[in-house]
């Protein structure tokens, strides 16, 4: 039976992976800095591990065959870090980003898209077999962009109101990689996923009033007043990121692919799914 580690398994994406590939029969180990608040089922084995300290990665691959890497650490950690993954791993499957297609969004020179293209260098010429998932905007960023404005009112401050994005629905990235996990075929594959509709940041926030059964709307502020009011919240280097790629993708109708359809057979979730999935977040 192949064993599977999931580096990232309480985050957005490592969460759903985890809890599909419960239902395949492979072996799951999650690893996370604090098991005591993984909150992961009570069948999955959690182990302690942190990117950023390798000694600690040793235990966690022990006996593994495959790896799901989401990463999310510092840039500094990365060598150390993947000289021990891709020493012990038979096939990664990196949670990437569309860094080669070729949309206004994707394109913006930044540190992360350097760390990104140095992951994944590290993993190509390592000699494991690999596949990287490339999905565009996850849904899920609407819970920490919205869901403190909407619940406590009916209005989102946000400026590019009318930029499109296709968000798409961490199930959808999950399934693809459970299929990239356990089945063959997906080596040397690069999956470009993104949600089946582009959506304005306008339609995204009146679509979670329908799903909750209130009206609400963006109230359109500038980048740099946008920008001033989230400094004391997110890292500069984050808001200049979103801004620089919502300003070139003004304009463009957004990226859609019909990867997931594809690749597994059912079509991806549309952004009303999505929030239905996650009304009780937007609720007071
Ligand atoms: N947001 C988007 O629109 C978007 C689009 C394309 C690609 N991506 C990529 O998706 C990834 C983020 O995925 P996500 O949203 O699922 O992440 P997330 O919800 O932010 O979760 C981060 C995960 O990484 C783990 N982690 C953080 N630092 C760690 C460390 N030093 N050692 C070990 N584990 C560590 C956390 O585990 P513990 O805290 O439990 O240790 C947690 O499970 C990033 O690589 C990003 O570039 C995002």
């Amino acid at each position: 039976m192949d064993r599977v580690l999931v580096i990232g398994a309480t985050g957005n994406i490592g969460r759903q992976v985890v809890s599909q590939l419960a239902n395949t029969g492979v072996h799951v180990r999650a690893m996370t800095r604090k098991p005591d608040a993984a909150g992961l089922s009570p069948e999955t084995e959690v182990m302690r591990g942190d990117l950023t300290f390798p000694d600690t990665l040793d235990g966690c691959l022990h006996g593994i065959d495959t790896v799901f890497l989401v990463w999310t650490a510092p840039a500094a950690a990365v060598v150390p870090a993947l000289d021990r993954i891709v020493k012990r791993a038979r096939r990664i499957v990196l949670l990437s980003a569309p860094i080669k297609t070729p949309h206004p969004l994707f394109q913006q020179s930044n540190p992360h898209r350097i760390m990104v293209e140095q992951i994944e260098q590290l993993i190509e010429t390592s000699g494991v077999e690999w596949t990287f998932l490339r999905p565009g905007m996850f849904a899920a960023n609407a819970l920490g962009w919205w869901a403190p404005q909407i619940r406590v009112g009916d209005v989102v401050r946000w400026p590019y109101a009318d930029v499109p994005t296709a968000p798409i629905h961490e199930r959808d990235i999950a399934a693809v990689a459970v299929r990239a996990l356990c089945e063959n075929g997906h080596a040397g594959a690069e999956y470009v996923l993104t949600g089946p509709q582009s959506l304005t940041h306008a339609e995204q926030v009146s679509t979670i009033g329908r799903a909750i059964g209130r009206a609400l709307r963006i109230e359109e502020i500038t980048p740099g007043e946008w920008r001033r009011e989230r400094l004391s919240i997110w890292p500069a280097t984050l808001l200049d990121m979103l801004l620089d790629a919502w300003a070139a993708a003004a304009g463009h109708a957004a990226f859609v692919t019909s990867g997931v359809a594809e690749i597994t057979g059912a079509p991806a979730h549309t952004f009303f799914d999505w929030a239905t999935d996650h009304s009780g977040e937007f609720r007071a």
